[in-house]
């Protein structure tokens, strides 16, 4: 399973990319709102360090305007993955991107059918917000086993999984346990999979032990 890194802290990209820990990054215009720099800078630095897609989301809202604004997007790096929304609209515009060879996010996705329809106009990813439909006391994973199911059924529909919206260690695991092909993490979570009290009392008494048979590797 891929892991993308959801957000555009420049700082917390590079560390994580470091560790081998990012194959990819997401953005929102929430996201990008927060960082507080331009979007056109924040993407060339982001795809600077990141070989792997970078999420980009229009603003329009009408097919020509997205398309036009994907365009514009995808001219930034080779690596843009342009996002537009789970409308009719963006459905349009997710064709004719990807007609163009670009690759496209179909994000804001709620529903089985919505991520049926988004294969079918050649998205490259869809992005089902498993945390967003928790928070309304439903089943996020069970919405990302709906969507595996349905696309395995059709191995025609090449488009892959990009669990979004991942607030818990746990999502993590129940994606990879379905076999969905991405999550893309807040990069607090993403350090959070590494934790484990027991990890932390093993290495002290290791450590204590080692101390006291008063020896030295180097
Ligand atoms: C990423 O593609 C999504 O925009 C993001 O995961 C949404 O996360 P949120 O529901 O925590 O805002």
């Amino acid at each position: 399973m891929k892991f993308f890194v959801d957000t555009a802290d420049i700082a917390m990209i590079r560390d994580l990319a470091d560790k081998g820990m990012v194959d990819g990054v997401t953005t929102n215009p929430s996201i990008i709102a927060k960082s507080g720099q331009p979007f056109f800078d924040v993407l060339k630095e982001i795809c600077a360090i990141v070989d792997g897609p970078v999420s980009a989301e229009v603003t329009a809202t009408d097919a020509a305007a997205m398309i036009a604004e994907g365009q514009k997007l995808a001219a930034t790096a080779h690596n843009i993955a342009i996002k537009v929304p789970l409308t009719w609209d963006g459905l349009k515009a997710c064709r004719a991107l990807s007609q163009e060879g670009h690759m496209v996010n179909v994000t804001l996705c709620f529903s089985a059918n919505q991520a049926l329809l988004a294969a079918k106009a050649g998205a490259t990813f869809i992005s089902p917000f498993v945390g967003r439909i928790d928070d309304i006391a439903y089943d996020g994973m069970e919405l990302i086993a709906d969507i595996k199911q349905i696309y395995d059924n059709y191995p025609a529909l090449k488009t892959q999984i990009l669990v979004a919206s991942v607030r818990t260690v746990n999502h993590v695991k129940q994606a990879a346990l379905i076999g969905a092909d991405i999550v893309t993490v807040p990069p607090k979570t993403l350090q959070s999979l590494a934790a484990h009290p027991l990890t932390d009392a093993g290495l002290a008494a290791f450590l204590a032990d080692w101390e006291k048979s008063g020896q030295s590797i180097t």
